[in-house]
């Protein structure tokens, strides 16, 4: 029996630029993205229907969850109904600015080219990404790249060293859309410096890029949200650059090497209430592993999205 795993890694924004509202409602984005080594596991077996089921009880696991719809999407590819059962070990918070939805959309894109044998080319892939939510096409590569458009236009970047991050989450989620809605350009915050941004991570100048980096949407979530603010200049008073990912309200902070104080900011969160993890910068995205159980030549081998 053939058991497709799959590594779905959540991202953070190091920049997130609007540049106005399209006519399609969406905004035209300029972000920065970064996979962090945070991710979901989903367990894929073959059955005769589509089936879905999670660690959190909490989750949705109808049609409206990302990874359904992904699935339906390949069924559309593929030309026919093929079944398969899904269990997705839940590990990236929802609602939190981490794309954990989008991440694990494009795990089942990854794994169900390869296992279907549809063998689409990525940018066939990120065509369908596109249609299942925003940021799915990043998610699909992954690693460091520029993501311009909806979300739809993705450029690669070199890839980043595997900084320390830390990830906090007030134990409050925000809809983005929502966040969108109240953004109004005249009442936003410090645009990032994008030209910058990008020649800092050629040049994998961490200094450089967080005094360029910036969220528009960060004051937006800070009114609606006022933990995170507060947060935001408690962890920098520790030294640390810290940045809100997405629409949030998570925060992440990069962590020089040697630094000793995770431990003790996390007990502090923690007691609180919030969600804390402690990770590093990631050169991917999704990761797929095919194992074939049993028989002579049972064994695993892992493929990416270009199904190499
Ligand atoms: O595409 P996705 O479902 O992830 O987007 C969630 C919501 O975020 C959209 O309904 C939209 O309101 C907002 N959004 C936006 N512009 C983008 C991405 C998302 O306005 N580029």
């Amino acid at each position: 029996m053939t058991v497709v795993k799959a590594l779905a890694r959540a991202k953070i924004n190091l920049s997130l630029d609007i540049l106005g509202k399209r006519s399609d409602g969406y905004h035209e984005l300029e972000s920065v993205m970064q996979s962090v080594s945070l991710a979901d596991e989903l367990i894929f077996r073959p059955a005769a229907g589509v089936s879905l089921t999670a660690s959190d009880p909490n989750l949705a696991v109808d049609e409206s969850n990302t990874v359904l719809r992904a699935v339906r999407r390949m069924q559309e590819a593929a030309g026919s109904a093929r079944g398969v059962e899904i269990f997705l070990q839940k590990r990236i918070p929802s609602g939190a600015g981490l794309g954990g939805g989008s991440a694990d959309a494009a795990a089942v894109l990854v794994a169900l080219n390869r296992w279907w044998g549809l063998n689409l080319p990525l940018p066939a892939l990120e065509e369908i990404a596109a249609d299942v939510g925003s940021d799915v096409p990043f998610c699909l590569t992954g690693g460091t790249a520029l993501v311009r458009g909806r979300g739809e236009r993705v450029t690669r970047l070199p890839p980043l060293p595997a900084v320390r991050i830390l990830l906090v989450k007030p134990p409050v989620s925000v809809e983005t859309a929502e966040v969108y809605r109240r953004f109004q350009a005249a009442a936003a915050g410090r645009r990032p410096e994008t030209e910058r941004m990008i020649a800092a991570v050629k040049n994998g100048e961490i200094h450089e890029l967080t005094s360029a980096w910036g969220n528009l949407l960060e004051k937006v979530t800070s009114e609606l949200r006022p933990e995170v603010a507060a947060a935001k200049k408690w962890l920098e008073s520790y030294g640390l650059p810290v940045l809100m990912t997405g629409s949030g309200p998570t925060l992440f902070a990069l962590l020089p090497e040697g630094f000793r104080k995770s431990r003790e900011i996390e007990a502090i969160l923690k007691e609180k209430g919030w969600w804390t993890h402690e990770g590093r910068l990631a050169g991917e995205g999704v990761e797929v592993r095919i194992c074939w159980k049993g028989g002579e030549d049972g064994g695993e081998k892992t493929v990416g999205p270009d199904c190499s």
